[in-house]
C-alpha cells in the first residue's frame, strides 16, 4: 500500500486508450490511493463518465465550470499529490504546453504547480510529428514527467511508437513523484534474478529465484531519487520505469557487468541468486540422448559479492542477501564478514517461491532490524528506508 493517504488525480483525454484509464484507477486504488478522475469532453466519446464515477465513488468533471463552485479546477489541483494525464493526446499536450485552459483538465494543469505525469497515446505519425515533439520538449523542460509510449500495433492498423505505456510503468512514475527522495544523488547498482549456466544451447543449471525482490529494490531505489542500473539475469519480469537495464545470462557475464559499473556506484545491492557452479564444459550442439549418458562436471563460479567487498571504496555501501534453510542469522553473519559487507538481508529459503518477504537486516556494526512479513514491494521500501533514511 505504497500510495496510502495519497490523493491522485487522473486526467483522461480523447484517445482509443481511454478505456485503460479504468485499469489505472483500479491499480492506484489497490496501492492505497484515493483517486479522482477528470475527462476532456472528447474522452467521454470513448468511455462514459459513469464508469469512472462508479469506479472512484467521486464526481467526474469535464468543463472548467463543472463542480459546485466553479472553482473546482483550483481545488482539485491543490488536492492532488500527483496528477497523471493518461492517455495524453496530441491536442491536450499542445493546449497545456500553450497554457490554454478551455476545459476542466487543462485548467487543472495550469493551476497545478508541481510536475505533471504525461503518458502520451496516439498514432505514430502524430506522435513523431515535430509539433507534438516540440510540445513534449517544452513540457519536459518545465519539469513535467513523460512515460514514453510503447511501440507495437496501433488501433489505426499502423505499427510503431504511440501505444499507451504499460499501466505498471505509469504507476511507477506516480511512485516517483510521491516517495521521499532519500536516495537523491546516489548511484545505485542492483543485481537480480537467477543466473543460467548452460551446458548446451538450450539446457542449463539455475535456481528458483524469480528476481522479484531485486526488481522491486531497483524500482523503489529509482522512485526514491536514485540513478539506478539493474543488472539482471533472465526473468519473466518487466523492467522498472526509469531504470537502466543490463541483461546478462551467466554468473561470469554478471561478474563482468558488475565490475564495469562498480566504480560508478555509491550503493551496490547484490540480490541476484548467482549460481555457485557452472558446467566445466559446453557443447555447442544439443546433447543427444542416444549417445553415451552425459556426466556434467561442475566448476566454481566467481563470488561476485566477495570481489565487490575486496574492491569496496570508503564511500560505497554494499548490501548482500542471504537465503538460508537453517541457522539464518549465524550463516548470514558469516557472509557479512567474509564478503566485507555493510549490510546483509537474511531471509528463509522460501522467499524464492513466496510473493511476500520477511527477514532481518543485519549491519556490520551488529544492529538487527526485523523485516515484518509483507509484499515484496513494501519490503523493498522498508529495507531501503531503514538503511538510507538514517
Ligand atoms: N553471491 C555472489 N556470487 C556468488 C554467490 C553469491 O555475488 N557466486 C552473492 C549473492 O548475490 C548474495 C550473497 O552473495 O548477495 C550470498 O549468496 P548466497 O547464495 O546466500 O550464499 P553463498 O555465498 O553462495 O554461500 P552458500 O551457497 O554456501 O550459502
Amino acid at each position: 500500500m505504497l500510495l496510502k493517504n495519497k490523493n491522485i488525480l487522473i486526467g483522461i483525454t480523447g484517445s482509443i486508450a481511454a478505456y485503460k484509464g479504468c485499469e489505472l484507477v483500479r491499480l492506484l486504488q489497490k496501492k492505497g490511493a484515493t483517486v479522482r478522475v477528470c475527462m476532456t469532453p472528447s474522452a467521454k466519446e470513448f468511455v462514459g463518465e459513469l464508469t469512472f464515477r462508479a469506479l472512484t465513488g467521486e464526481e467526474v468533471l469535464s468543463d472548467w465550470k463543472d463542480g459546485k463552485t466553479g472553482l473546482e479546477h483550483i481545488f482539485w489541483a491543490r488536492w492532488a499529490d500527483a496528477f497523471v494525464v493518461a492517455p495524453a493526446t496530441a491536442t491536450t499536450l499542445g493546449k497545456i504546453s500553450s497554457g490554454i485552459a478551455d476545459n476542466f483538465l487543462n485548467s487543472v494543469a495550469l493551476a497545478y504547480d508541481r510536475s505533471i505525469i504525461f503518458a502520451p497515446a496516439m498514432n505514430t505519425k502524430m506522435y513523431t510529428n515535430p509539433a507534438t515533439q516540440e510540445n513534449i520538449k517544452k513540457l519536459s523542460g518545465w519539469g513535467h514527467i513523460f512515460v514514453e509510449p510503447d511501440s507495437g500495433e496501433l488501433a489505426c492498423g499502423e505499427e510503431g511508437e504511440g501505444k499507451l505505456a504499460d499501466i505498471e510503468h505509469i504507476y511507477e512514475a506516480v511512485l516517483y513523484t510521491v516517495l521521499p527522495k532519500f536516495l537523491k544523488g546516489k548511484k545505485v547498482l542492483v543485481t537480480a534474478g537467477a543466473t543460467r549456466e548452460h551446458f548446451d544451447p538450450i539446457r542449463y543449471i539455475t535456481n528458483a529465484s524469480s528476481g522479484q525482490m531485486g526488481y522491486q529494490l531497483a524500482k523503489i531505489a529509482y522512485a526514491a531519487g536514485g540513478d539506478v542500473v539493474l543488472i539482471s539475469a533472465p526473468t519473466c519480469l518487466k523492467k522498472p520505469y526509469g531504470v537502466k537495464a543490463v541483461d546478462v545470462v551467466s554468473a561470469q557475464e554478471m561478474f563482468s557487468a558488475v565490475m564495469e559499473y562498480l566504480d560508478w556506484a555509491d550503493v551496490v545491492i547484490m540480490n541476484s541468486a548467482v549460481a555457485d557452479f557452472r558446467p566445466a564444459s559446453y557443447s555447442s550442439q544439443k546433447l543427444k540422448k542416444d549417445k553415451e549418458q552425459p556426466i556434467i562436471e561442475l566448476k566454481p563460479n566467481p563470488d561476485i559479492l566477495e570481489e565487490i567487498g575486496r574492491r569496496k571504496k570508503k564511500n560505497q555501501t554494499v548490501i548482500g542477501f542471504a537465503a538460508e534453510s537453517e541457522n539464518i542469522i549465524e550463516n548470514a553473519l558469516k557472509k557479512l564478514k567474509k564478503k566485507n559487507l555493510d549490510f546483509i538481508v537474511a531471509n528463509p529459503l522460501d522467499v524464492f517461491s513466496k510473493k511476500s518477504h520477511k527477514g532481518v537486516i543485519i549491519s556490520a556494526d551488529g544492529n538487527r532490524i526485523e523485516i515484518p512479513d509483507m509484499d515484496k514491494e513494501s519490503s523493498a521500501l522498508f529495507i531501503l528506508e531503514k538503511i538510507f533514511k538514517r
